[in-house]
């Protein structure tokens, strides 16, 4: 339907009614993804995004092929989903972001209303609570969560770190069982992502204990689950998924164990990072990301011991610490979530930039026409509408 949909001229996606009859040449479509996974992350911790949002996002990111949306739901700085055993953690946990706005949670019937809206267009909710670091926002909400018994302020900055779920208290896994079991309960697709990243506060026998732990949770509820690379040094079952983030990190571990992967290296998908030094939103501790960055790179050559048997595919994170609103997210996703796609559908053989940048080109009135704030790179030859 996507590809019958980009066959036709860019003036039907304006709003409103088309004003004269279009036609298509007579043709067949002979078309397949190279890779099962096609996905983009949307941080709705740090900025919150209303529903109304996510679903414009959906749109968006099935007219370009993919097919999981990701969102990471809990961290230091907001929890962003109502889990009814534990009500304070969206009331009390989801009442402010970064830079120390309003914030604000899905109700599990938003949460179903948006699972519901992505399944219509074929794309896949990945939901993912970070764990066990990424927790302040959680132990802000219940003092009983916390080692000392003393719950931390709500957080409003942008450091990493410092928070930590008390792995050793019995508490911990009652929250973490009826977390899983809820989000389980609500969420039709296969997987669970329970983050795993950038834990300072824990021994690695504390954080290996943790996870293997928390995946025979999942496991329990019915689901497979991923997590962050940080995931690969515990036992993984075969059937858990882990996300690469850090391209400097070996993934033979991983395959070693036989678990799928997720390919998201942040020197060439995060969409958070600025497009270039003069980019106004965004972050840069992995760089400047031009499109061309974001799109002249392979999974299968990502890393020697990967091969290609083992990636599920890709996916492409945009961490909110910068961006606020929706077209704050549309202009550090869009052009660059494009070539992604193409990333994780077409054979390499049939990906070259010099005419990707012609096709992206061609792109500019289509999406105008659907109001796309997107970022005029130098690097395109863009073919606005007349
Ligand atoms: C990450 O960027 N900490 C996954």
């Amino acid at each position: 339907m996507q590809s019958l949909r980009q066959l036709l001229p860019s003036s039907v996606e304006h709003p409103g009614p088309v004003a004269k009859a279009v036609t298509i040449p007579s043709l067949r479509v002979e078309d397949a993804p190279r890779f099962t996974w096609r996905g983009m992350m949307l941080d709705v911790s740090r900025h919150f995004l209303p529903p109304a949002d996510v679903k414009r996002f959906i749109d968006l990111i099935s007219l370009h092929k993919l097919n999981r949306l990701h969102l990471h739901l809990a961290d230091d700085q907001g929890w962003r989903i109502e889990i009814k055993s534990w009500p304070n953690l969206a009331i009390h946990g989801g009442s402010t972001a970064v830079g120390g706005g309003a914030g604000g949670f899905y109700t599990q019937a938003d949460y179903a209303d948006i699972v519901e809206y992505a399944r219509r267009r074929f794309v896949m909710v990945v939901p993912e609570i970070d764990m066990p670091a990424h927790t302040n926002a959680a132990l802000a909400s219940y003092p009983g969560l916390n080692c000392d018994g003393v719950a931390p302020p709500l957080y409003t900055g942008v450091e990493v770190g410092f928070s930590a779920l008390c792995v050793d208290a019995d508490i911990t896994y009652r929250f973490i069982e009826d977390v899983i079991r809820e989000l389980s309960a609500i969420t039709p697709g296969p997987f669970l992502h329970i983050g795993g990243d950038e834990v300072k506060k824990l021994s690695d026998a504390q954080y290996t204990r943790f996870i293997e732990r928390v995946q025979s949770v999942v496991q329990s509820h019915g689901k497979l689950m991923v997590g962050w690379d940080e995931i690969s040094s515990t036992r993984l079952l075969p059937t858990s998924v882990v996300q690469f983030w850090r391209p400097n990190v070996s993934p033979r571990a991983a395959v070693a164990q036989g678990v799928r992967i997720i390919v998201s290296p942040y020197n060439k998908v995060y969409l958070d990072m600025k497009y270039d030094s003069a980019t106004v939103l965004g972050l840069s501790w992995a760089g400047n990301i031009e499109v061309r960055d974001a799109y002249a790179w392979d999974p299968a050559m990502l890393h020697a011991d990967l091969p290609e048997s083992s990636v599920l595919g890709v996916e492409a994170p945009l961490w909110s610490e910068t961006v606020v609103d929706i077209r704050d997210f549309e202009r550090m996703a869009f052009p660059r979530l494009a070539a992604v796609a193409e990333i994780g559908w077409s054979p390499a053989r049939a990906r070259v930039w010099e005419e990707f940048r012609l096709r992206l080109a061609a792109q500019a009135p289509r999406w105008s026409a659907l109001g796309i704030n997107f970022y005029r790179s130098p690097q395109i030859p863009w073919r606005e509408a007349r």
